[in-house]
């Protein structure tokens, strides 16, 4: 999706900031502003410092600092990219997308296709979630759910529900509904029956766990067994045209938020495990659907960190598997760590033994994960020239995928070092450092570096943003003053200083600022919002929201003003006059270089008044 700067206004403009907070956060009237208790994870607060302007359309925390417009706070809170926060609004306003926004690879017949198997996994959804509300507390299912420890709360969050045990329970229900139970049949909820009477049911009495996409579509399920008797303990609906499993990791659209407030990813292997860390306060969590980790699921996590803690089973089949997953997450240059668990127990069943706490500790001091690998194979070792070449082979492979060179580098002088050879041994029979010439590592490595959450969802957005970094104080705050009010705006552009900028991010911003003011001079307010989705990082637009500025008095502020704007020609006075002196050349002197020695006085003169203007 690729959406053009109106289309991103317009849906702007059909949204209210306010609305979307109020659903995180309680925000009372004070002052000129709304104000509210914190709702970004990672922020408890007992006494509000976040404050929404509804005028302004965007939001500051006191506390935090977090400041930004409605899409960054949909970035935030519900972990949508850039397109799909513009999508979900656009969604929710009733404006259409427009056709050249829509990806091209997917044709309208296929996206309604699409919209309508989602449809009906929604409804399915419904159904059995209101089936198992329906239930009473006696009934298996219940009794099951209380005793796997699935509260009220997680039930309700989690959409989760029972599949009746009727042999077409769903299916009637489909057709009650004319739903097309083709498409359900696709989506392998039901079977048509073998004598051609009607359809059956996939899932029977079981607990489901419907899988939904960051999107907030339901595009699968899971359902368990209620007792051992009946098998498959799990069944997965089938993979379909809206479900693919190596796609996508069950619980991430409402652990996305708390995956980037803690800065890792913590991956189980089910359903139950990551419920049980859901409910024991660790949500930053995702969990695979029984398949392993593919690379889509690498580059889902890298939005929203580089660091990834794998938490798999501590048997054979739970470490293999992590280890199989070492290699599809460093090629993604993600930082994978990991924890295996004490005497085969699974997450579920440690945090019901030793409690929540204990599993805490042992995420928050996880090994690499290349480390354990490592370590696992040294097993047996016993230094054998024969085993160092054999171990060597072995680890290749993995050696190769790790993208980062500074981690290559760190891996090989550990592997280096546990099995005594010098590093570069290792390094010349792998061929890859001793071959890269060094300027294309250099590259490498600077491409490669993690990436910030922000960084990543940047890049499926609009494409660069203009970028505010080491901005002078001067003209940051020239920025600010300008973005408070509409008056010291139109002073700001009328001023000398808005064409004597050093900074070529606030030059551009101030030209897209003055354009997006004279095509609509009654929407300055919408200013701010309008800026902060253009250019980055957001801070830097919000200081006009935050202290001091915007409890500065009024004369103050003026003030203020003055100094940046004097602070700003002084320095473009000095630039300008040290470069014509430059291109002063040597005698003869004629007309032009006359001309020049006059400009430079000039300055000089009005470098020295703005200093006496400043003395008085
Ligand atoms: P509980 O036994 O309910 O605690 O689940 P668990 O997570 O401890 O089970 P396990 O480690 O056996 O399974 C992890 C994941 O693998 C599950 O969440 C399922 O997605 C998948 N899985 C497990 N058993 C089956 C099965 O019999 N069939 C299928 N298709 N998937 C399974
Ligand atoms: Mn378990």
């Amino acid at each position: 999706m690729r959406f053009t700067p109106d289309f991103i206004e317009r849906v702007r403009d059909a949204s209210n900031i306010v609305d979307l907070f109020s659903e995180f956060t309680e925000l009372k009237r004070s002052g000129g502003r709304l104000m509210g208790l914190c709702p970004f994870p990672g922020h408890n607060e007992k006494t509000p410092s976040f404050s929404v302007s509804e005028e302004k359309q965007v939001y500051h925390c006191f506390g935090c600092k977090r400041s930004g417009q409605i899409y960054t706070a949909l970035q935030e809170l519900k972990g949508f990219n850039f397109p799909e926060a513009v999508e979900y609004l656009a969604n929710k306003a009733g404006i259409p997308i427009p056709a050249e926004a829509k990806s091209n690879h997917e044709s309208t017949a296929a996206k309604s296709r699409r919209e309508q198997l989602l449809k009906v996994n929604g409804v399915t959804r419904d159904r059995y979630h209101s089936a198992l509300l329906k239930l009473p507390a006696d009934h298996p299912a219940r009794a099951y759910a209380k005793k796997r420890g699935l509260t009220e709360d997680i039930i309700e969050l989690f959409s989760l529900g029972y599949a009746p045990a009727q042999k077409d329970a769903l299916a009637r229900e489909m057709q009650r509904l004319k739903a097309p139970l083709n498409l359900a049949e696709h989506l392998g909820l039901v079977k048509p029956d073998r004598n051609g009477n009607g359809h059956y049911d996939m899932f029977r009495d079981r607990l489901m766990f419907p899988v939904i996409s960051h999107k907030g579509d339901c595009v699968g399920f899971g359902g368990r067994a209620l007792s051992d008797a009946q098998q498959p303990k799990y069944l997965n609906s089938a993979e379909s045209d809206v479900f693919q499993k190596g796609q996508i990791f069950y619980g991430l659209n409402e652990t996305a938020k708390y995956i980037r407030s803690e800065n890792f990813a913590v991956v189980v292997e089910g359903y139950m495990d990551f419920l049980a860390l859901f409910a024991a306060g660790i949500q930053n969590v995702v969990a695979t659907l029984g398949t392993a980790m593919t690379e889509s699921h690498a580059k889902l996590l890298k939005r929203y960190s580089p660091n990834v803690v794998v938490l798999y089973d501590g048997d054979d089949a739970g470490v293999n598997g992590a280890e199989r997953s070492l290699p599809i997450l460093l090629g993604q240059n993600l930082l994978a760590k990991a924890v295996f668990l004490p005497d085969e127990l699974d997450p579920d069943e440690f945090i019901k033994e030793r409690g929540a706490d204990a599993l805490s500790a042992l995420l928050r001091s996880a090994n690499d994960l290349f480390s354990l690998v490592l370590q696992r194979r040294l097993a047996y070792f016993r230094g054998t020239a024969s085993e160092k070449v054999t171990l060597l082979n072995d680890l290749t492979p993995l050696l190769e995928s790790v993208s980062d060179p500074r981690l290559k580098e760190l891996y090989i002088a550990e592997i280096a070092q546990k099995i005594g050879v010098e590093p570069n041994w290792i390094g010349k029979h792998l061929g890859a450092l001793a071959t890269t010439p060094p300027q294309k590592s250099a590259t490498l490595a600077r491409s490669q570096v993690p990436v910030t959450p922000q960084e990543a969802a940047d890049v499926q957005s609009m494409g660069p943003r203009i970028n505010l970094n080491g901005v002078p104080r001067a003209e940051l705050f020239l920025l600010n003053l300008s973005l408070a009010d509409r008056e010291t705006f139109e002073k700001v552009m009328a001023s000398e200083a808005v064409h004597e900028l050093s900074h070529p991010g606030v030059q551009e911003l101030f030209l897209k600022a003055n354009t997006f003011y004279r095509q609509m001079p009654n929407e300055f307010d919408k200013l701010s919002a309008y800026l902060m989705t253009i250019a980055e990082p957001v801070q830097s637009l919000a200081l006009h929201l935050g202290e001091p500025l915007s409890s500065m008095a009024g004369e103050v502020r003026v003030q203020f003003l003055e100094d940046c704007i004097r602070q700003i020609r002084t320095k473009y006075l000095q630039f300008k006059s040290r470069e014509l002196a430059a291109s002063l050349t040597a005698a003869p002197v004629d007309e032009e270089q006359k001309k020049k020695l006059e400009q430079i006085m000039n300055m000089q003169k009005s470098k020295h008044h703005l200093r006496r203007d400043r003395e008085l």
